[in-house]
């Protein structure tokens, strides 16, 4: 097997993609911004499972900037390439894409840098409202990526739902030739969705953290409990009363909705699709689930 391999430019990466397309190896890309956890790892085996052992998976680690607002936790986000390093080695990967900011947005602060691409429709609502310019920096890095890594395959993790659509509808827009593949969330134990943020829970918040879960189940049960349909003003409703329950946390949105088209749904029946954010502390948490 050959050693794992970390490039870090734009330009050196597309030299090691068309050197594998011209092999014939098909590419899968599992775009991060590191600090590696199961979660991450499982779409680093998808990616390997849709390419084959003769093909090659990238995972990028890069925190874009773009898409944190200025008063968001870009500073404080959680950091560590050896640990992610070894995670990437232990699952297998075959490059590492770990470009800097100023070989990304080359210039940004000085207003040498000046090109985004924005999706209009699927990432105005949740996410979008809350975070007005988050989806516009997640499609730019995205585009970014795509254009240095030329993947056949990309994996996404299901967690974040509506990046997902937003990236599949980019995809598709955009005529990029490549396959968007998304992956179930991983779980810890009680099951809070696995993520970066977690990190920053202190013990107390880690254990009210679960609402969001809870939040999700509660919702399904009552949902598969009733022929009709609930609606969906009186599940936010239910929603807001247990994450207030909880001392440390405070809803930011919930939304039920259609899960391809992302439309907000009235009476929620079976196959809706529902998220939240909410906040734990200081810490913004978000998880989703069909139900
Ligand atoms: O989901 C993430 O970690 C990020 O939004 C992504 C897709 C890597 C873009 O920075």
């Amino acid at each position: 097997m050959a050693p794992m391999r970390m490039t870090r430019t734009p330009g050196a990466m597309q030299r090691w993609a068309g050197t594998w397309r011209r092999e014939g190896r098909r590419i899968g890309f599992v775009p991060t911004m590191g600090y590696l956890h199961d979660g991450h790892v499982s779409l680093m085996h998808e990616a390997r499972r849709r390419v084959g052992r003769g093909g090659v998976v990238v995972v990028s680690i890069y925190v874009n900037p773009t898409q944190f607002a200025p008063a968001e936790d870009l500073s404080r986000y959680p950091r560590d390439m050896k640990g992610d390093r070894r995670r990437c080695r232990e699952a297998g990967v075959d490059m590492i894409y770990a470009p800097t900011d100023d070989v990304m947005y080359p210039g940004r602060g000085e207003g040498r840098y000046s090109t985004y691409v924005v999706e209009e429709q699927l990432g105005r609502g949740m996410e979008g409202e809350s975070r007005p310019t988050h989806f516009r920096g997640v499609t730019t890095v995205v585009t970014k990526l795509f254009n240095a890594v030329l993947p056949d395959v990309a994996v996404f993790g299901a967690k974040d739902w509506q990046q997902a659509a937003v990236i599949r509808r980019m995809t598709r827009d955009l005529d990029f030739p490549v396959r968007v593949v998304v992956a179930p969330t991983q779980r810890e134990k009680d099951g809070l969705a696995m993520s970066s943020r977690n990190a920053y829970l202190g013990p107390e918040e880690r254990r009210q953290a679960t609402v969001l879960h809870r939040c999700i189940e509660e919702a399904r049960r009552r949902v598969r409990g009733s022929r009709e349909g609930v609606p969906a003003e009186a599940l936010k409703g239910e929603v807001a009363a247990t994450v207030s329950r909880e001392p440390l946390a405070r809803l930011d949105y919930v939304e039920f909705f259609d899960p391809e088209t992302l439309e907000p749904r009235a009476t929620v029946g079976h196959g809706s699709q529902m998220a939240l954010a909410v906040f734990v502390g200081r810490t913004r948490l978000i998880d989703n689930g069909r139900v």
